[in-house]
């Protein structure tokens, strides 16, 4: 995969894409503003090294899912803001995606100066990688960085199109992400834990899969431990367990017992609440039987304790979704146990995106592990082994002319 060592750039309008998904809420003059910028944070090493090597910036993201039309909610504009704040220059918001207006724009930027497209999924032909908003957008630029890491698992104009049609490169972010991930699954120091939460095996089997194949543990925890604990003949109570996860957990529990498969950890014992809320009655299950009219919502402290001396033990930790509601303080020791044993390993710890980013900050920890994937869907897509379309756009051989030209 080519990186941006390999494009000359300076003096030239480079096309970035990034992944600036990011939450909105009230900022404090009452407008909108950005809830949480780790993802712009985290594209800033592209943005800046580019800026000084001289580019001539053009950032395009998508922002929530407007359905191809323009929706004023999911502006870019707050972005927009945050981003000029955090690089200490102006960012100027484009009137659209693309188009005349645009294109002048781009063509007034000086060197180091940046500008940010409107929300790209404000345009239909995004989503089905239109060629013709492909080709709209490469006129903005002489080359194009795909940094958006969080979005490569999609095969859209801004992320795939239009890479085949401009000398192209991956960003330090997404390179990155790409080198670490494939690290831990091709080369990973052993033993090798892998700790999958999260509410259903349907939406993970495919990284469950994937470390039963090539890692010693596998943890399981979260809402998604039920259909196991059901294959296995265990009462789940009201616990989220649907029929096709239980089956999926079935085939799971199968494999594992193969020789030269990871050992399968399900939770020894539970915290259980009567409903999903915080004032609901609770308490701690002495083992897996969830008698009727109560439902599993954590794991128990025995299990986050060998969960823990699992994770203390690893050479590579790899963790993604919570191991229950801890959003609800009454469920939340099991994650933060997990969440501390993960922080304080002395292994390599990768942290996949999404609820599991979303706890360590709860805990204060998302500083204390040595990887925390931006991505959500490409994380896990790129751990289940599949392509990824806006990784895989970089590798192919670019425009005529070659790379740089
Ligand atoms: C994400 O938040 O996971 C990425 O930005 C991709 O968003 P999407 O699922 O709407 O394509």
């Amino acid at each position: 995969m080519r990186s941006i060592d390999d494009l000359d750039v300076h003096g030239r309008r480079v096309l970035v894409r990034v992944d600036f998904n990011v939450p909105l809420d009230e900022d404090a003059a009452g407008g909108v503003g950005v809830a949480d910028d780790t993802r712009i944070r985290a594209a800033l090493g592209t943005i800046e090294e580019l800026r000084g090597r001289g580019a001539r910036l053009v950032l395009v993201s998508h922002l929530g899912r407007p359905g191809g039309q323009v929706d004023p909610a999911l502006s870019l504009a707050p972005v927009a803001t945050r981003l000029g704040e955090l690089i200490g220059t102006r960012v100027a918001l484009a009137p659209g995606v693309v188009g005349e207006r645009v294109r002048a724009m781009s063509e007034e930027l000086g060197e180091g100066e940046v500008m940010l497209l409107e929300n790209v999924r404000f345009e239909a032909g995004e989503k089905r990688n239109d060629p013709a908003l492909a080709r709209a957008l490469a006129e903005l630029a002489d080359v194009y960085v795909n940094d958006a890491f969080g979005a490569a698992h999609r095969a859209h104009a801004s992320t795939e199109g239009v890479a085949h049609l401009l000398p192209s490169a991956a960003g330090r972010l997404l390179e990155g992400e790409v080198r670490t991930l494939t690290g831990i699954l091709e080369k990973p120091a052993h033993p090798l834990v892998a700790i999958v939460g999260g509410a259903k095996v349907a939406d993970k089997i495919g990284v469950i899969d994937r470390f039963l194949e090539i890692a010693e543990v596998v943890i399981i925890g979260g809402a998604m431990c039920f259909p196991f604990l059901c294959a296995q003949g265990h009462a789940v109570g009201e616990s989220l367990c649907g029929v096709q996860d239980t089956e999926h957990a079935r085939r799971a529990l199968a494999r594992a017992a193969q020789p030269g498969h990871a050992r399968l950890e399900l939770p020894l014992d539970l915290v259980i609440g009567e409903r999903l809320a915080a004032d609901s009655p609770h308490r701690v299950l002495d083992g897996v039987e969830v008698p009727d009219g109560w439902m599993g919502l954590d794991i128990g402290p025995a299990s986050a304790a060998r969960y823990a001396a699992e994770i203390a033990r690893a050479g590579t930790v790899f963790w993604n979704g919570p191991m229950g509601a801890f959003e609800l303080e009454p469920f939340a020791a099991g994650t933060r146990a997990v969440a501390e044993a993960v922080a304080k390993a002395p292994g390599l710890t990768v942290v996949g995106g999404g609820d599991s980013a979303a706890a360590l900050a709860r805990f204060g920890l998302e500083h204390a592990v040595d990887h925390l994937s931006t991505g959500g869907g490409a994380t896990l897509e790129l751990v289940e082994g599949r392509e990824l379309p806006g990784v895989q756009a970089l590798e192919g051989t670019g425009v005529a002319g070659g790379v740089g030209s």
